[in-house]
């Protein structure tokens, strides 16, 4: 799948958010390494500490789908300048690519790629003594 599909499917699922209490809609799609796309939408909650982030939620769906090898995340938002996930979902994203490519991109056609490597380095260093 192509990066401007991945961004359509991310903008498609932003559609279904459920943000009444920030009014901040996001979308994440999720592709994986066998083609598959898994997509995912911010839910909040009335108690603000439970709500989910689009991208947790796309990266549930795929691992309750059996599939764990994960390849690119696109995210959405209505934003100025395009979002990065916050410190939360960058954890729980390295948890299976810890050099995920991320399509960041708003309404209004600016994307900007990355790598999660960047955004978060060293993520699971010395935890666990996991190598
Ligand atoms: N949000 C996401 O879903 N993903 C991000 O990368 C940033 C923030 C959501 C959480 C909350 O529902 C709203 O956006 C405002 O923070």
């Amino acid at each position: 799948m192509d990066h401007s599909s991945l961004i359509r499917a991310a903008r498609e699922v932003r559609e279904n958010a459920y943000a009444p209490y920030s009014g901040f809609s996001v979308g994440a799609a999720l592709l994986c390494e066998d083609g598959s796309v898994f997509s995912g939408c911010n839910v909040e909650n009335l108690s603000f500490g439970l709500t989910q982030c689009a991208e947790r939620v796309a990266l549930g769906s795929a691992v309750a789908a059996g599939n764990r090898k994960i390849r690119c995340l696109a995210i959405i938002a209505d934003s100025e300048e395009v979002l990065s996930p916050c410190g939360a979902c960058r954890q729980v994203l390295a948890e299976f690519d810890p050099a995920l490519t991320i399509l960041a991109a708003n309404l209004h056609g600016k994307v900007e790629e990355f790598s999660l490597g960047v955004l978060l380095p060293r993520a699971a260093k010395g935890i666990l003594n996991k190598p």
